[in-house]
């Protein structure tokens, strides 16, 4: 069932999505060669439970961090530990935040150094996907729009979005219906009505858009060639003209 959130539950999303917004701020200083992902777990672990939320990735589904971090060739869902990032490399930082009863869901690709500009495009490609993605979402608008403008401006590009993992309704649950992916055929799927909260989260490969999944940890998605993938997302809430983005 699709949920539609009341006004009380999307303001609380609103200030929890305001916590995800600043702590990405902050990491923007924070993450830098040198830095260990394990670093940057604690200090978002913090951060988080000063404002007085909670960490939803902590412990769901057995998770056993507070982050997802992912680093180059990881495409999402890394779990933090000591490595150590250097000068080039890239990191997804994906946080959900539980805050006043609800959830919110944001990740942000950082440039760890002086990255190469063949990666720094993606990353940028990746973020501009996600705004092409929800440009003429409102009201009405169908979960196959989302996904069939995220395909077409990435492919376009030169780069392939990853088709196993999706976006997703947030809120209540960490995971709602309906899930969104990011391709598809326009005017097919879901209708989106004003008061839905949704993830949106390209994910972006440099190479083929195929996968693995680790078979030690049961988590790390990576890229099956090796090559680098970007992430960007953000909660947002469906409204009668548009879209209010909850998490920036
Ligand atoms: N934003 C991630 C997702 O939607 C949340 C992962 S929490 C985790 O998949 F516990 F699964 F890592
Ligand atoms: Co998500």
């Amino acid at each position: 069932m699709v949920k539609v959130k009341s006004a009380a539950q999307i303001q609380a999303m609103r200030e929890g999505g305001k916590i995800l917004r600043d702590l990405f701020i902050k990491l923007n200083d924070f993450i830098k060669p040198g830095v260990t992902t394990n670093d940057i777990n604690k200090f978002s672990h913090r951060f988080i439970v000063s404002r007085g939320g909670k960490p939803s990735c902590l412990g769901y589904e057995g998770f056993p961090a507070s982050i997802c971090a992912s680093v180059n060739d990881v495409v999402v869902h890394g779990i933090p530990d000591d490595t150590v990032l250097k000068d080039g490399d890239i990191i997804g930082v994906d946080v959900c935040v539980y805050y006043k009863g609800m959830h919110t869901d944001a990740a942000r690709t950082y440039l760890v150094g002086n990255v190469s500009e063949e990666i720094k495009r993606l990353v940028k490609i990746t973020e501009e996907a996600f705004f092409e993605g929800i440009k003429h979402i409102k009201e009405g608008s169908r979960v196959g729009d989302i996904g069939h403008q995220v395909q077409t401006f990435v492919e376009s590009n030169g780069y392939t979005v990853v088709r196993e993992l999706q976006g997703h309704g947030v809120g209540c649950d960490l995971h709602e219906e309906p899930g969104i992916p990011n391709f598809g055929v326009a005017g097919t799927g879901e209708f989106l009505k004003a008061g839905m909260t949704i993830a949106v989260e390209p994910m972006v490969n440099m190479g083929s858009r195929h996968v693995t999944i680790s078979r030690q940890d049961g988590w790390t998605v990576r890229t099956k060639d090796g090559k680098p993938s970007s992430h960007f997302e953000n909660t947002l809430l469906i409204t009668k003209d548009g879209v209010e983005i909850l998490t920036m």
